[in-house]
């Protein structure tokens, strides 16, 4: 894969693919991880006399093309304006993704500029499933630039115009966030240190099944928490109560188990829970063992056994990788869980990777601080689909 130092940019415009589909409260971004992320890049290119122009999406817009951003749809104004902020210098955006204004704006730029065009996701094309329609639209995002860089990695798992099929159309290279993205996730599957230690959470197994299978081939102990790790108690009989469940994938997470077995890797389940009465920040709680948990409750984090049993797991860790929330810990009264495993993480010496936008989020929003782990990723999907083996488009595409 060519760096980006490679590319030839000065006095050109850069078509740079960036992933700054940042969380949005209205119209307040509410962690500006993935800007930050993307900073590197842009000011390599510009400082080397490069003309920015920034395609990326944000959210997932859909209908008829602009009908989301006439009822007032995820437009990057936002993200615009902040990475202006962050740039100290105004970020002109397009008001479409490769018509007349985007056009206008790259004719504009003068050597060192940096500029966006609208949410890529305005154009219904670019995640068609159609290559020909793809096509279409990679040629008019091509035709605004005369090289490429891609640097978006949380998108890397979408065969996605912007992602996919614009880098056959120019000279391209892999931005920094990309190359130091994938040299992680190198050190990740080409003989990590042991024991290797994964900590899996977030809402449902079904995203998660894939990466378990793969690390069943590769990791020395699994760590399932949160929403997720319900559906493994189910499959062991517990009761569950109210909590998230995947009943359907219940006989998938059985032959999962079986096959741990089989094959000695050692699966940790919660041995606790934090029951509510419901889903509410100050719902009424408590702490239940998994073999007494009541019908009534939903759990909402792990209980004070679990957070022991689950930092004794992770003591001896010489690589770590954690993808997923173990609690809602958007609500501080159940934030304890995940706050406790980023603080055991943290402090390993080994290798400590985050992969995830709520995992990093989550970093962020509890405190604990981002350099005391090895790499926080900006791409949850990207990721996993990395560690489970699967070839990324994106990725193939910039090889
Ligand atoms: C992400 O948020 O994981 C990436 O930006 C990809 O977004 P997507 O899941 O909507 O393709």
């Amino acid at each position: 894969m060519k760096g980006i130092d490679a590319l030839d940019v000065a006095g050109r415009v850069v078509l740079l693919r960036a992933d700054l589909n940042v969380p949005l409260d209205g119209t307040t971004i509410t962690d500006d991880g993935r800007i930050k992320a993307s900073l590197p890049t842009i000011r390599n290119i510009s400082r080397r006399g490069g003309r920015v122009l920034i395609v990326a999406h944000l959210g997932r817009p859909s209908g008829e093309t602009y009908a989301d951003r006439a009822a007032g749809g995820p437009s990057l104004a936002p993200v615009a304006a902040r990475l202006g902020e962050l740039l100290g210098r105004p970020v002109p955006l397009a008001s479409d993704v490769a018509g007349e204004s985007a056009r206008a704006v790259a004719a504009a730029l003068a050597d060192g500029d940096v500029a966006m065009v609208e949410n890529v996701r305005f154009e219904p094309a670019e995640t068609s499933k159609d290559d020909a329609v793809r096509a279409e639209l990679a040629r008019r995002l091509a035709d605004l630039a005369e090289v490429y860089v891609g640097d978006g990695f949380g998108a890397l798992h979408r065969k996605h115009a912007s992602v996919f099929d614009v880098p056959a159309l120019l000279p391209h290279a892999a931005g920094e966030l990309v190359a130091a993205e994938v040299a992680v996730l190198e050190r990740l599957t080409q003989d990590p240190a042991r024991p290797y230690v994964v900590v899996l959470g977030g809402a449902k197994p079904s995203d998660k099944l894939g990466v378990i299978r793969n690390l069943l081939g590769q990791a020395d102990r699994i760590l399932i928490g949160g929403g997720m790790s319900y559906t493994f108690l189910k499959a062991k009989g517990y009761e569950v109560g109210k909590s998230l469940l995947e009943a359907d994938k219940i006989d998938e997470v059985t032959k999962v188990l079986a096959e741990a077995a089989e094959r000695g890797v050692e699966i940790v389940l919660p041995v606790d829970l934090v029951g509510a009465a419901a889903f509410a920040p100050d719902a009424e709680h408590a702490v239940y063992p998994v073999s007494d948990f009541p019908p009534d409750r939903e759990g909402v984090d792990m209980g004070p056994a679990t957070r022991q049993l689950y930092k004794a797991k992770l003591a001896d860790a010489a690589t770590v990788f954690w993808n997923g929330p173990v609690g809602v810990f958007e609500f501080p009264a159940f934030s304890t869980g995940t706050k406790e495993v980023a603080q055991a993480i943290a402090a390993l010496a080994g290798l400590t990777v985050v992969g995830g936008g709520d995992s990093a989020a989550a970093v962020r929003k509890l405190g604990v601080p981002e350099d005391e782990f090895t790499h926080i990723s900006t791409g949850g999907g990207a990721s996993l689909e990395y560690l489970e083996g699967t070839t990324l488009p994106g990725l193939a595409a910039l090889e």
